[in-house]
């Protein structure tokens, strides 16, 4: 593939790409922050899986926005085998055990969260609500989670920490120019934020964003690159940003990149993207202090297995060492206790909150981890489990 192909495909999955959405609105408007109507408490009750936010997302929403947080890549192989997955491990419970209601807490990285479901780092949420990804650092905190924030949300990595309520965590693509990665991560631990999520899994090919020619308006990339840290001015013009932008990242990190971001900064480092239990162990022994086992919710590379489906490798890969996070396909609570029977510490979720940030801001995304909430405490409930240190392998089928 040609580097330049190459980078424009990685540039939408930065959240940084052309102008047009291809939806019909003006260049104008695109450019705003996505202004959404708010849901009344009462409708948002009757909201009783994180899939019923699918219907009114798409509601507010241009079909090409719309489409850029649904769909995976390609032929969208590994999206739907995310959900296989997962529906094809079965719950085997013991009966009569006595347990009535379960406590749901957890830690990562020694930070107690109420519930083990992290936001997982979503890129242009203003494009989703007005709002932003100020609101869903809101939720999470008020949820008692964890926030992880892409560096490529929209909003700058200092509005964020002012917003939340909670703890984040900072997902960084890596700037080419060195200078400008280290500024960010210096800035990023005096805002607050507690751990460094590199994302490692880069390259995506997204038809349905093809065909609908979606991509960053104008401002917002503007606003993207600037709040990065990168040398930009408000009078270049869309072409000239859309360059710039184009040979901004480095998309060719290798192994070394671990190591140089351990010389810059003693956060955590967590890094996501993970499959293979061979890189598990390398990377424990690079230093990272814990892996997300990911396919970006199968919008990178078409064809890779289920993250569910290798989780059991890499937990016995890395022990103790590290602790073991999954991504990719969580839409229930179940779900959530599937991944801890075999080994995670937590879930992050991507589009069960961003089709909610989309139905109705902040409110809507506390009402979506409340949804996992009670659905993985049902699931703990009837499985025995009191807590989420009993939730174990042979409670699973297979
Ligand atoms: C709209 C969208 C944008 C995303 N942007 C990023 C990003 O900027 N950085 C990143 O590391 N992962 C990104 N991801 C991947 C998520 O962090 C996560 O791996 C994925 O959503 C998990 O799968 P799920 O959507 O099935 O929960 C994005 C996912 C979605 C849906």
């Amino acid at each position: 593939m040609k580097r330049r192909n190459f980078t424009q495909a990685f540039a939408l999955g930065a959240g940084a790409a052309a102008l047009h959405q291809g939806n019909g609105a003006t260049a104008a408007e695109e450019g705003k922050p996505r202004k959404v109507p708010a849901i009344k408490p009462k409708e948002l009750e009757k909201l009783v899986t994180v899939e019923d936010f699918v219907p009114i997302a798409k509601k507010n929403l241009p079909k090409a926005t719309f489409d850029y947080i649904t769909t995976g890549s390609e032929a969208e192989v590994t999206l739907n085998e995310n959900r296989r997955a997962f529906e094809k491990i079965q719950f085997m419970p013991p009966i009569l055990h006595g347990i009535s209601q379960a406590n749901l807490g957890t830690t990562v990285l020694k930070q107690p969260i109420s519930v083990p479901v992290i936001l997982a780092p979503v890129a242009g949420q203003q494009m989703f609500h007005t709002d932003g990804g100020r609101a869903a650092a809101r939720a999470a905190g008020a949820m008692g989670t964890i926030y992880g924030v892409s560096s490529s949300v929209g909003n700058t990595p200092e509005e964020i920490a002012q917003a939340a309520k909670g703890p984040l965590w900072f997902q960084i693509y890596m700037p080419k120019e060195r200078t400008v990665a280290r500024q960010l991560i210096k800035r990023v631990e005096k805002s607050g934020y507690k751990a460094i999520i590199l994302t490692v899994d880069l390259g995506e090919r997204k038809d349905q964003d093809l065909r609908n020619g979606f991509a960053l308006p104008k401002d917002m990339l503007y606003d993207h690159l600037k709040g990065v840290g990168f040398d930009v001015r408000k009078s270049m013009s869309y072409d000239e940003l859309s360059k710039f932008n184009a040979q901004a990242w480095d998309l060719w990190l290798s192994w070394d990149v671990i190591k140089w971001v351990r010389s810059v900064t003693n956060l955590p480092i967590i890094l996501k993207g993970v499959l293979a239990a061979n890189d598990a162990k390398k990377a424990v022994s690079l230093g990272v202090d814990a892996i997300v086992v990911s396919n970006h919710g199968g919008r990178r590379l078409d064809g890779v297995p289920a993250s569910i489906a290798m989780l059991d490798n890499v937990v016995k890969a890395v022990g103790q060492k590290a602790e073991v996070y999954l991504d990719s396909g969580v839409r229930r609570g179940s779900d959530v206790f599937k991944a801890l029977a075999r080994g995670a510490k937590a879930v992050l979720v991507g589009r069960a909150y961003a089709w909610a940030l989309a139905a109705g801001g902040e409110p809507a995304v506390k009402r979506a981890i409340q949804i996992l909430r009670e659905q993985l405490e049902l699931t703990m409930v009837s499985s025995g489990c009191s807590n989420v240190s009993q939730i174990t392998p042979e409670l699973l089928l297979n």
